[in-house]
Formats: structure tokens, C-alpha cells, sequence
């Protein structure tokens, strides 16, 4: 989730704050807006980069020494100008930013609405400054007491600054889930989403952790948690260069997103699946559950690593939906003349929204009366906006060109809607169900413990770095995950590599099996595991290089593989969730070997907005 950037001391704050938010650009968002508090309080925030706000800010009064800023990324609300950041109360007197996502904020906003509030925005943000506010009004307590004890009744992901026009020299802000920096300055604070705008003007920081709250009064800081018990600041300086806090110590972008994989699966499931109480709910396809579990078929339509999520959401919906499903490349499917009804649901697959194929292939797909249904990751882009209902991945901006992050989340949503529509139309056995759901519960601890492979995938890196060509192999639910897989290297380090139904080897590929061709299974225990122990005998006469991912304790593979990777066990339905970021991992290690520039590969764009 996106920037957020305050200030007060003794400069003016809003060059430090649109500078800030300058800085924080590189964690990709849709809109900026900006509060200046000086006896008045003023407000400006605009949807689209932050050189459009401060076009329009720049000649409006600017004079303040307090002020907030803040990037958003939309969770609750298309990105637009009154949806963005910072909100104010009804009262006009309290004015909030907020990165995260308030789970329960519906709930809020019905009482707040029985309670006479009003909503200039469709964000949850702006419920809960209001939430705040209702507190402070109605209990005799000040301000922190009132943020305090909002938080204890909250449900979500938030960092938060909040000013009051009654005491401007008062900033208190809070964080769970979502990071808040606090910069020690003389005379001066500085808070922030990392420490990117903080860096210039002091390097002593304050990291605040989860459930704590910074309130800086009268030119002193005093951090307490929840439990309104104050905490001693612990002050760190910062040696970090600029850049590599923009990708928060890591290399690049697409590792820091590859790790992370457990905070974005974890942010995807957020607030829709309760495991333990065997609750699920998609609230952007309820509207369309009929019309989904009476389909006569499942039409799935996507590009490059969507089309991967696509293939693996195949697989899942037939097996427990048992509603027909057809993948197919959006590029394709619009120029030929499908064959599309009224009782097809659609399906798209987009990590950007914006992929100009999908985008065309959904408007085909509508005009032959067909549903459509959306999963993507950017709040209010193009294909959203085209689809008659759909899920947000909720993963966060993704800024490597290599997708990884959306990837998992897309399988994680696709996940999700198939369980719900099995549930519905009673076509999954109910202790087979609440197994699947506490089983997704525990992917993310899964995926954390693929991450603790990284170093030995580095060392497997260093010696097919040189490699000229590569085979990914897997089978059913792995299958996709090969294509996947293959798909990360090439894009990446320019190796050659094909993805491959391990079963199709026999038919014409194994030609290509010789000491000089590495060989990557996902030969994770399910239901083929005999027949791919098999597919790898095969490779391994030919004096083919195996790379094996297997589950965890299989020594069965070990014994005649040459690399193991070893993935903790899951439902074979979610283990492309699992066995992906291992080969996530190996296609990054070796491209970084190669020299590659992995951020941004050559050719590649971001999103295919072009056809
Ligand atoms: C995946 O790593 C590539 N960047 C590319 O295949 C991408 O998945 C494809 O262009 C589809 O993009 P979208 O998900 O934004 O529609
Ligand atoms: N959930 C809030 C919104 O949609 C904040 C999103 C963010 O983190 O930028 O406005």
C-alpha cells in the first residue's frame, strides 16, 4: 500500500511533503493529496501522479509548518479526487491519511450513518477518521485517548497521521501491518512510509512497530502501544543509500516482491476468509453468485503469467465447481469468432488492468452477452471498469516487470471464488471444503518457508547460470506452474526455456535430453507423483541435469535427482501457490548472475497496453 509523508517544525512543510511524496513514487500509486495546517486548515489532493498535484497546489496558499501528504494506492474506492487522500472529519477538525485496509469499516460506516455522519468518499479511510472522531466527540478524552481507543475496535491494516485543527501542534499517527517511520530532526519530526523522504534531513529514525502510536506534541515525542503503556523510543540512525531504501534493502524490486509473497497472500485473503469459523465471502461477486454457479461454462482470459493464474484456476474449478472451464490466451480468443453465450461467465485475468489484449478480448466476450468477472490488482484500472463484477488481488503495487507477487495473489483470489461457488451450489463435501480453507489459511507461513530456500537456490543458480537452454516439467495442478516457471527465466536472463506437460516429454521433447540441458521438476507429492518419478528416470538416462522441487522429506526424488529443492506440503489444488516461488527464486538468481537487469528487461513493459 502506498505514501505517506508528515511533518512539523520549523520549515514549511509542504516542500518537504510533496518532495516526500516524490520519493515514495517508486512504490506505484493512482493519486496524492496534501493538508497544511496553520490556524487553517487546507487541503488539496488530486487522482493521477504527484507533479498533478502540485501543479494544482503550487499557487494556493502553501504557508504551514504542519502538514501530512499521502500516495494512495485504492483499496475502497476508485482512484479519483474525492477519494483521495487526506480525509476529513464531518466536524472539519480532524484530517487523516491512511495506507492499509480497515476490514470492518462497513460495519463503522452503518453506525456512523445511524448516527447522522456523512461520506463525501467511498473509502474506508474516510470512516475511519469519522470513527475517530465520533469517539473524541463522545467521550471525555483527548485526542491520542480517542485514536487509541479506535484502534482497539478496528479491524485491518493501517499506518495513520492524523492532525486536529484544535491543537496544531499536535501529530499523532499509528501503525499496524502497514510501516510508519518516525525522523528525529532539531526542532522538527518527520513521519513517513519508509525512511526515503526522511533521509535527507536527519538520519535518526524511530521504526515504529505494530499496534504502537507516536504522538508528537510541543516539540516532544512520546510513543505508547495499545495498551496505553508508553514505550522508550528506540533510535536507530539510518546508513542506508537512498535507493536501497526505495526497495526496502533489497536488490531489486522483483526480490523484495518475491519475499513479499506472505504479506501479499496474507493481504489477499485478509478480511475474506475466517478459516477457523469456516467462513468465505467475495463481496465483489455476490451480486453474480447465481449466475455464476448456473453457468454452462467458465471462460478464463488472460496474457503471459495471468494466463499461468488462469490455467491453474482450470483446474481448481473443474475439480470442485465441476463447471466446464476454457483458458484462453485474450490475444487469441479476440480475433477469431468465438463461440460465447449468456450462460458463460467470464473470467480476466490482470495483474495492471490495463493489458490492452484482455481489455479487447472482455469487450468481445460482453458483446456476445456472456458475464464478466474481474481479477485484478489495480484498484479502478481499465478492466475493472469493463467487467460487470470481480476480486482485487489486493498484492500491493507491483514494480518488477516479472510478475511474482500478483501471480500468487490471482491463484490465491481464483482460489477463493472457486471454493465460494463450489460451497454455493453444494458440489464440494463440507469437511472437504473447511479443509481447503484452513489449508489456503496456512499458505502464507508455507511461502515464508520457501523463502528460507534462498540461499540455497542461489548456490543451484551458480551453476546453470551458463546454461543455454532449460525444460520446466510438472503435471496437473503443476503443470501451469512449469509454463510459470519457464516463463520467469526467459523474461529475466534471456535463457531459452520451455514449460512442458511432463507426460509430453515422450512425445518429441525428450529429444532435446543430453548432458548440456538442465531439467526442472515440480514434482511435488499428488496424485502423478508415481508417473513423474518416472518422467525423471527418463531424463536422468539421458544424462539430462535434473532440478527437482519436491515435498518436503521425499527422499524417494532425492536419491536420484541432482538438485532438491525441498517445499512444504499442502493441498495439491494450492501448491502452485508454494512450488512457484522456488523457481520465483532460481530465474532471479541467475538473471542477477547474468547481469541482467532484472527490474526492467529489455523489450518488456510492465503492462501491454499496446496490441
Ligand atoms: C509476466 O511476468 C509478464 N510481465 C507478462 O507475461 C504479464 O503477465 C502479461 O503481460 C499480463 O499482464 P497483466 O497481468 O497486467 O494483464
Ligand atoms: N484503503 C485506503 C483507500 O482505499 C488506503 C489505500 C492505500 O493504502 O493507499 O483509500
Amino acid at each position: 500500500m502506498c505514501g505517506i509523508v508528515g511533518y512539523i517544525g520549523h520549515r514549511e512543510a509542504y516542500p518537504v511533503i510533496i518532495k516526500g511524496l516524490q520519493r515514495l513514487e517508486y512504490r506505484g500509486y493512482d493519486s496524492a493529496g496534501v493538508a497544511l495546517l496553520d490556524g487553517d486548515l487546507n487541503v488539496y489532493k488530486k487522482q493521477g501522479k504527484v507533479a498533478t498535484l502540485h501543479d494544482f497546489a503550487k499557487d494556493k496558499p502553501l504557508g504551514a509548518k504542519v502538514g501530512i501528504g499521502h500516495t494512495r494506492w485504492a483499496t475502497h474506492g476508485a482512484p479519483s479526487d474525492h477519494n483521495a487522500h487526506p480525509h476529513v472529519s464531518n466536524s472539519g477538525k480532524l484530517v487523516m491519511i491512511h495506507n492499509g485496509i480497515i476490514e470492518n469499516y462497513a460495519a463503522i460506516k452503518t453506525e456512523l450513518t445511524q448516527k447522522g455522519y456523512t461520506f463525501k468518499s467511498e473509502t474506508d479511510s474516510e470512516v475511519f477518521v469519522n470513527f475517530i472522531e465520533d469517539i473524541y466527540q463522545n467521550t471525555l478524552v483527548d485526542l491520542a485517548e480517542a485514536v487509541r481507543l479506535a484502534l482497539t475496535k478496528v479491524i485491518g491494516a493501517y499506518a495513520i497521521v492524523i492532525l486536529s485543527t484544535e491543537n496544531p501542534d499536535l501529530v499523532i499517527a499509528a501503525r499496524k501491518g502497514s510501516p510508519l517511520v518516525v525522523g528525529l530532526g532539531k526542532n522538527e519530526f518527520f513521519l513517513a512510509s519508509d525512511a526515503t523522504p526522511i533521509i535527507e534531513y536527519t538520519n535518526e529514525v524511530v521504526y515504529l512497530d505494530d499496534q504502537e502510536i507516536a504522538i508528537i506534541e510541543n516539540n516532544n515525542l512520546t510513543i505508547k502501544n495499545i495498551e496505553d503503556v508508553e514505550m522508550k523510543p528506540y533510535i536507530q540512525k539510518i546508513d542506508m543509500e537512498l535507493e536501497a531504501i526505495e526497495k526496502g534493502g533489497y536488490e531489486h524490486f522483483m526480490i523484495k516482491e518475491i519475499f513479499e509473497q506472505p504479506r501479499s497472500i496474507g493481504d489477499c485473503l485478509r478480511g475474506r476468509l475466517n478459516a477457523n469459523e469456516g467462513h468465505l465471502h467475495l463481496g465483489g461477486i455476490q451480486d453474480y453468485i447465481n449466475k455464476i454457479t448456473n453457468a454452462d461454462r467458465i471462460l478464463i482470459i488472460a496474457c503471459g503469467t495471468s494466463w499461468h493464474a488462469g490455467l491453474v484456476a482450470e483446474y481448481i474449478f473443474e475439480e470442485f465447481c465441476r463447471i466446464p472451464v476454457e483458458v484462453e490466451y485474450a490475444s487469441e480468443f479476440r480475433y477469431r469468432n468465438p463461440v460465447v453465450g449468456e450462460k458463460d461467465v467470464v473470467i480476466a485475468i490482470s495483474q495492471s488492468g490495463e493489458t490492452a489484449d484482455t481489455l479487447a478480448a472482455i469487450e468481445l466476450a460482453k458483446s456476445k452477452g456472456a458475464t464478466i468477472l474481474g481479477v485484478c490488482n489495480v484498484v479502478g484500472s481499465s478492466i475493472p471498469r469493463a467487467t460487470h463484477a470481480g476480486s482485487y488481488t489486493h498484492a500491493g503495487p507491483e514494480i518488477g516487470v516479472a510478475s511474482t507477487k500478483a501471480f500468487t495473489a490471482q491463484i490465491s483470489v481464483l482460489a477463493m471464488m472457486a471454493l465460494m461457488i463450489a460451497h454455493k451450489k453444494g458440489a464440494i463435501k463440507e469437511s472437504v471444503y473447511r479443509n481447503l480453507l484452513l489449508e489456503l489459511d496456512a499458505i502464507p507461513d508455507k511461502v515464508a518457508k520457501c523463502l528460507d530456500l534462498n540461499p540455497q537456490i542461489e548456490i543451484i543458480s551458480e551453476k546453470f547460470k551458463n546454461a543455454t537452454n532449460f525444460l520446466y516439467l510438472g503435471r496437473g495442478y503443476n503443470f501451469p506452474v512449469a509454463l510459470e516457471g519457464a516463463l520467469k527465466l526467459k523474461e529475466i536472463s534471456y535463457i531459452h526455456a520451455e514449460g512442458y506437460p511432463a507426460a509430453e516429454m515422450k512425445h518429441g521433447p525428450i529429444a532435446l535430453i543430453d548432458e548440456n540441458m538442465p531439467v526442472v521438476f515440480i514434482a511435488t507429492k499428488d496424485g502423478s507423483y508415481e508417473k513423474i518419478v518416472s518422467n525423471i528416470q527418463e531424463v536422468k538416462a539421458r544424462k539430462g541435469q535434473v532440478i527437482a522441487v519436491v515435498t518436503e522429506g521425499d527422499t524417494e526424488i532425492g536419491s536420484m535427482a541432482d538438485h532438491i529443492i525441498e517445499v512444504p506440503a499442502a493441498h495439491e489444488a494450492l501448491m502452485p501457490l508454494i512450488s512457484v516461488v522456488p523457481l520465483q527464486l532460481l530465474s532471479y538468481h541467475i538473471a542477477v548472475m547474468r547481469g541482467c537487469n532484472v527490474d526492467q528487461p529489455r523489450n518488456l513493459a510492465k503492462s501491454v497496453t499496446v496490441e
